[in-house]
């Protein structure tokens, strides 16, 4: 596989009355083309930061992010970006929501409409085309969240905990559904978590990351075979990586502290 995302010697300085603070510090990832990656790490490690840099949403105060072979400078349409909070608008049904961001796309009314429907049916809410999204669930509100980005077709999808509000039932249904929609259309995801269990069943690979500055840990191949099920999660080998995953995550928190 080639390599899609490539992320070289990034740095992220913010500053602000109180000082600046280092984010990120000189980061460098390959990501390949079809991949699912998973930055996992505890909170203010720059998870956030790296994903918006990647997708042009945040500037790097060194360092460059080429996607393709293009340098990423803004937001780009091979980029679509997923957050934690529901993001849809509310006064516009599901199936306009979704054709909302292809008008900027240029493709007459009728070509949106059609590909609202057949995005609509991809993510399972065919039946819910024509409700508002706050006659939705959680988890479905964000199956149209993930539904607008698909509308566009971007290569790339990066997603910043995007089940981090969801009950865990409805988490793991969610988990599921996109390791299979990312099976089918052959995308590039970069996912956001804080949750082990959560890397280990979706990830190819875990980035790991520390804090204070931000900087790649480790980077951790996963070996279990997919599909993955829930039920896998009390098997040796997800027992053994979860353990040292946790206690990785652990000794990085109290050093920090
Ligand atoms: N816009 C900003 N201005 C100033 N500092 C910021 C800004 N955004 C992030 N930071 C700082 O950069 C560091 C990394 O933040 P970031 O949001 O990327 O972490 P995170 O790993 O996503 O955390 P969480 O798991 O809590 O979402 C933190 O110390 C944070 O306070
Ligand atoms: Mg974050």
């Amino acid at each position: 596989m080639s390599s899609l995302i490539e992320v070289n010697a990034v740095a992220k300085t913010f500053s602000s009355q109180n000082g600046s603070v280092l984010a990120l510090d000189t980061v460098s990832l390959d990501v390949a083309e079809g991949e699912f990656v998973v930055f996992l790490g505890p909170s203010g490690c720059g998870k956030s930061t790296l994903l918006r840099i990647i997708g042009g949403l945040t500037s790097s105060s060194s360092g460059y992010v080429r996607i393709g072979g293009r340098n990423i400078a803004g937001p780009d349409p091979a980029v679509g970006m997923v957050f934690q909070s529901y993001t849809s608008f509310p006064w516009l049904t599901v199936e306009d929501n979704v054709a909302f961001g292809l008008e900027l796309s240029g493709s007459s009314k009728a070509g949106r409409q059609r590909r609202a429907t057949e995005i609509l049916g991809r993510v399972g809410l065919t039946k819910f085309a024509r409700v508002y999204p706050s006659q939705l669930s959680g988890g479905m509100q964000q199956r149209v969240a993930i539904a607008r980005t698909l509308a566009l077709n971007p290569k790339v999808l990066l997603m910043d905990e995007p089940f981090g509000a969801l009950d865990a039932l409805t988490r793991v249904e969610m988990q599921s559904f996109l390791v299979d929609l990312w099976m089918q259309e052959r995308k590039t995801v970069v996912f956001v978590t804080h949750d082990i269990d959560e890397a280990i069943l979706l990830g190819d690979r875990i980035v790991v990351l520390s804090p204070h500055p931000g900087r790649i840990s480790e980077i951790v191949d996963v070996p279990i075979p997919r599909p993955r099920t829930i039920e896998m999660t009390e098997e040796p080998e997800f027992v053994r990586m979860r353990h040292r995953l946790r206690t990785k995550i652990f000794q990085m928190a109290s050093a920090a502290a």
